[in-house]
Formats: C-alpha cells, structure tokens, sequence
C-alpha cells in the first residue's frame, strides 16, 4: 500500500476537532507518519494546554484555525488556504447521557458539522474522507456480544448515536451521488488511556461520564466515590462489559485509513470496526487499575445506567485485513498511561 506521504506532493489533511482527545492523538500519529495536519477546532470541547503537550510531541507549533464546522464561511477559507488531499471528522458532541438531555445541540452541531465538511470537500475535490464514527452504530446486539461491521442494527440508544448511524447514512447517500468519493467509517469501541509521554490525554470537562476517567479521578481524589451502575448483568461478574481500545492505537487506525483510501484509484465506501477484540468488565477495569496504581479504589454498586449495552466488543478481523492494523496496546497499558496523566494533569483547572 502506497503510503500518501510516498507521493511526493505536500499532504495536508484537515483535522476537524483536532483539539479533542482523539483528534490530538491523530495529528501527533499524522505527523509520524509524514502529513501535514491542519487543525480545525473552535475549542467548545477542548482544553488550550493541549497545545502545549501536541506542540512538544510534533516538534512545531500546529497548524491550528480556531473555527466552528457549522460555519461554512469560516470553513471555506481553510478549504481555499490548504491543498488538502484528505479529512478526518471528529468534531461533534459526544457524550450520550447530555445528547438524551439536550437532543437539538447534537442534532445542530454533529449533523450540521458534517454536513458543511462534506459540502466543501466536495466543492474543492478532497475526495479522502474518514468518519468519526462509532459502535453505538449497533445499539443492543440482539444476543451477539461480539459486533462485525455486517451485525445486524438496531436502534443507538441515544440522540448521540443516532447522529453517528444518519452521519454513516448521509456518506452513503452523498458517495450514491459521488462516486468518486473515498469514505471510510471508523466505528470507534471505547477509547481509553493517553499517549504513553503524559504530554496529551483526555481533558474532561466537569464530571466525567466514562468509566476510566471517572476510575482516575476517584484515584487521585478529584471524586469521592466510584458508583458501578449495575452488578445484576449476564455477565461474567454481572458488570458491563467493553472494549476498551488504546487512544493511541484508535489514532494510529485513522492514519492507516488514509493511506488505505488514498492508495485506491476508484471511488469505495467502507465501514470498519476500530477495537481490541477483547471484553473487559467494570470489575476487572477497577482490579487492574488498582494493580497498576498499587491502591485501593473507592467503589460501590449502584443501579443501572438507562441505555447501557450489557456486552459488547469488536470483531477487528475488517481492520486487520484492510487496513494492516490491529491494537498492540492491552486495557492495562491503557489504564497505565491513564493513570500516568492523571497524575500530570492534577494542578491544572
Ligand atoms: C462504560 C461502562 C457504564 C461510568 C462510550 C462513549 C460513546 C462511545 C462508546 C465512541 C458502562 C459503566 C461508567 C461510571 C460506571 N464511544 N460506568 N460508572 O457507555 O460504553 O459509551 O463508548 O463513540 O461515545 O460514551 O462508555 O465509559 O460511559 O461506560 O459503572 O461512573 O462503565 O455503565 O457499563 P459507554 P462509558
């Protein structure tokens, strides 16, 4: 497969939400792996300190606008100013308990956003598109704990989710239109851990909502207690179960789908399955972070969440085989470099 950088000419990608956490970890593994990344974040769910931590891992400042993807003017001059060859759409809300609440604001923002990306790209010929896509695409398997990209769905249990299945369902219709388009979904399991420097991580912002953030924040006293929704589950303890994958592992999946993309001569639409392949309960989440943390945490049981899935994890064999990816960091390296950040994060706001 013909790396893009092996090409010759300069190979900007726009990053949009570039600022986030995932984002962050795709510009530091786009540089790596020779791009020039453009950021476009206008910092609504990103912390500036970032930029600090992103500018040391890439040895330069990043390209950073400081711009709104549902405002097409802004977006249209980023178009104008950067020969991009390919984009990578992160930005939009993503925490499903708020999206039940405030419905409209994920609507708005993640549909909107997409839909101006891809009006551009369009416009100005980038043609390499990657999706932030997610698992939440497969609402409750229907009895199969192990997902492949051909899994039945059925309806995402939140507002949050169905912005990621109508985004999936806007690409195909768009690609029906433009077959010249080269589309890939990355239906992301659950990102955990930091880069492995402590320079990025996660910043969330107020209480978290996701389980290994909570689990830090519980650990370096930030919050009293951890409350595990739910120990009644068919499981293998009756705790949930996921598949955590790396965020920089999940970083390094987006830099493999463009060169994927970029190596093909026609136009093709894929949705791939970015995950370990490995389910891990909430119970083994707390062992192994005591383990790494050498303390106790401060836990108890609780209700369940409304709308949590019982178990579900990645059949990744699609990105293994299309893409030459597959995640080399395991749960306790994730839990690790967490850990790690959270301890370097503990002074800031
Ligand atoms: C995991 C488990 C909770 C917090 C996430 C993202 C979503 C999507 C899929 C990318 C559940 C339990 C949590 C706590 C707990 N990712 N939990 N106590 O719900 O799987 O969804 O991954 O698109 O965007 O939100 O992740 O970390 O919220 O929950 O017991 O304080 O941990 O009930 O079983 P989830 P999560």
């Amino acid at each position: 497969m013909l790396p893009l950088k092996a090409m010759g000419k300069q190979q900007y990608i726009l990053v949009t939400g570039g600022a986030g956490y995932i984002g962050s970890h795709t510009v530091v593994e786009l540089k790596a792996a020779g791009f020039i990344p453009v950021i476009a974040d206008d910092f609504r769910n990103a912390n500036r300190i970032v930029l600090n931590g992103l500018t040391e891992l890439i040895n330069e400042e990043p390209l950073l606008h400081e711009v709104d993807v549902c405002n097409s003017t802004d977006m249209r001059e980023l178009f104008e100013k950067y020969p991009f060859v390919g984009v990578i759409h992160f930005a939009a809300y993503k925490a499903v308990g708020e999206s039940v609440l405030d419905p409209l604001k994920y609507y708005h923002n993640n549909i909107q956003g997409l839909v101006n990306v891809l009006d551009l790209a369009l416009e100005f010929s980038v043609l390499n598109v990657v999706f932030s896509s997610s698992c939440t695409v497969y609402g409750e398997p229907e009895g199969v704990k192990v997902v492949n990209e051909d899994s039945p769905k059925s309806k995402p249990n939140s507002p949050y989710g169905n912005t990621k299945a109508i985004g999936e369902q806007i690409l195909a219709d768009v690609f029906k239109s433009n077959p010249e388009l080269k589309i890939m979904n990355l239906r992301y399991f659950n990102p955990v851990g930091a880069h492995p420097s402590a320079l990025i991580g996660e910043f969330p912002i107020g209480k978290p909502n996701n389980l290994l953030p909570f689990v830090t924040q519980t650990g370096i006293g930030k919050q009293q207690e951890l409350t595990v929704f739910g120990n009644d589950y068919p499981t293998i303890d009756g705790t949930c179960v996921r598949d955590y994958i790396h965020v920089v592992d999940l970083a390094k999946a987006h830099v493999k789908a463009i060169n994927f993309l970029s190596s093909k001569e026609d136009g093709v639409i894929e949705a791939v399955n970015v995950g370990t392949g490995n389910g891990t309960s909430i119970l083994e989440v707390i062992n192994i972070f005591e383990e790494v943390a050498g303390k106790s945490l401060n836990w108890k049981f609780g209700p369940r969440r409304p709308g949590d899935v019982i178990e579900i994890y990645a059949d990744a064999s699609k990105a293994n085989r299309l893409l030459e990816w597959q995640a080399e960091y395991t749960i306790s390296d994730a839990v690790e470099h967490a850990w790690k950040w959270e301890q370097t994060i503990v002074d800031y706001e």
